[in-house]
């Protein structure tokens, strides 16, 4: 390369430094104005789930009607008797200490997913096998899709009115995403491979997005996670209520440290503390029904044990926290960081209890 070639490859380099690299500078009212706004519109973006709920939220009639249909499985299922209400905890997952929904949606959402893949792994390499490994994947997603979706439709029935109208829809396009697997199976049965495929890829679109639905109704609207306090507090006693103001069969919910303690007195030599904030859905437990040593929520109906915590009844599927009591000088005192166990494993739990 001559001379003159680098001085100009070497100026031309300098000016777009120059020109690239400015010295830095407040920005004007204008500038920062702009920035604003771009970030207002990339957050828009970003929350893809919030508006489809305001658009479907703005549909007339449709978030009063996904809420009279959950109230109404709701009602049926609490008048339906024990048969109804057990078969409702075993689709919640109260036997299982976890909802039960989101473990199933792993199996169709895995075949489809697998599917997918071959189905486009056919298409490409115009592979058979691969064919026939997709409509098997269809098959076993459609199938393991009936109990997820009962699973679904029991937590629906009982869920945030907040979030009900984004659950329907949720639910909604699964329906539609199983009535195309279905449709798709047909056509690959009837050696349409080509239909078969496409009605698959329709379907998997419908069935991600809803996925993508699901995971916004845990993650934004906290459907299904624990609404209750962690269990951790100092390991002291602390003064929480006089007894004398606590009559025998009345809770009180009263606030220790900030923490919403119910405190329930079954009889004269015993009081139960539990938190007052129902770990469905956060609904008061302090205006709920108090039987059998359980106290039922009042919004979606929950048991909790009051002695222990765990869940009798769904849709709740966690133990409630409980916390350790005692009587002292005519006050009820509570340990924020030690659960009822703690006096049940140092024995007698009345005598613990109301005693010096
Ligand atoms: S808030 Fe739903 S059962 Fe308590």
């Amino acid at each position: 390369m001559r001379s003159t070639d680098c001085t100009t490859w070497i100026g031309l380099l300098y000016v777009i430094g120059i020109v690239s690299v400015q010295p830095a500078r407040c920005r004007s009212e204008k500038e920062q104005l702009m920035t604003l706004q771009n970030r207002t519109e990339t957050a828009g973006t970003q929350e893809i789930f919030p508006q489809i709920e305001a658009r479907i939220d703005a549909i007339p009639g449709y978030k009063e009607a996904s809420q009279q249909i959950a109230d109404t499985i709701h009602s049926a299922v609490l008048d339906g008797g024990p048969a109804a209400r057990n078969a409702a905890d075993l689709l919640h997952g109260t036997w299982l200490g976890h909802p039960l929904h989101p473990v199933l949606t792993d199996i169709p959402i895995g075949s489809w997913t697998l599917a997918a893949l071959f189905d486009g792994l056919e298409a490409v390499t115009g592979n058979h096998y691969a064919g026939r490994v997709a409509d098997t994947l269809i098959g076993v997603g459609a199938a393991a899709a009936v109990p997820t979706a009962l699973a679904g439709i029991a937590d629906y029935s009982a869920i945030k009115q907040d979030s009900t109208s984004l659950a329907a829809a949720h639910g909604a396009l699964n329906s539609v995403g199983l009535g195309l697997y279905l449709l798709s199976l047909n056509e690959r049965r009837r050696g349409r491979r080509g239909r078969g495929r496409l009605f698959g890829a329709l379907a998997f679109g419908l069935v991600t997005l809803s996925a993508g639905m699901g995971g916004d109704l845990v993650y934004r609207k906290r459907v299904g996670v624990n609404h209750a306090p962690e269990p951790a507090g100092p390991t002291e006693w602390i003064d929480a209520l006089s007894l004398n103001e606590l009559q025998i069969g009345a809770a009180r919910r009263v606030d220790v440290e900030g923490e919403a303690v119910l405190l329930y007195r079954p009889d004269a030599n015993l009081v139960r503390a539990i938190s007052a904030i129902c770990n469905h859905a956060g609904g008061p437990l302090e205006e709920g029904n108090f039987k059998n040593g359980c106290v039922e929520c009042p919004w979606h109906q929950s048991v909790f044990d009051l002695s222990d915590g765990h869940a009798v009844h769904g849709p709740a599927t966690m133990p409630q926290p409980t916390y350790a009591t005692r009587v002292r000088n005519g006050q009820i005192q509570v340990q924020l960081g030690r659960g009822a166990e703690y006096f049940e494993s140092l024995g007698n739990v009345r005598t613990r209890t109301i005693g010096e």
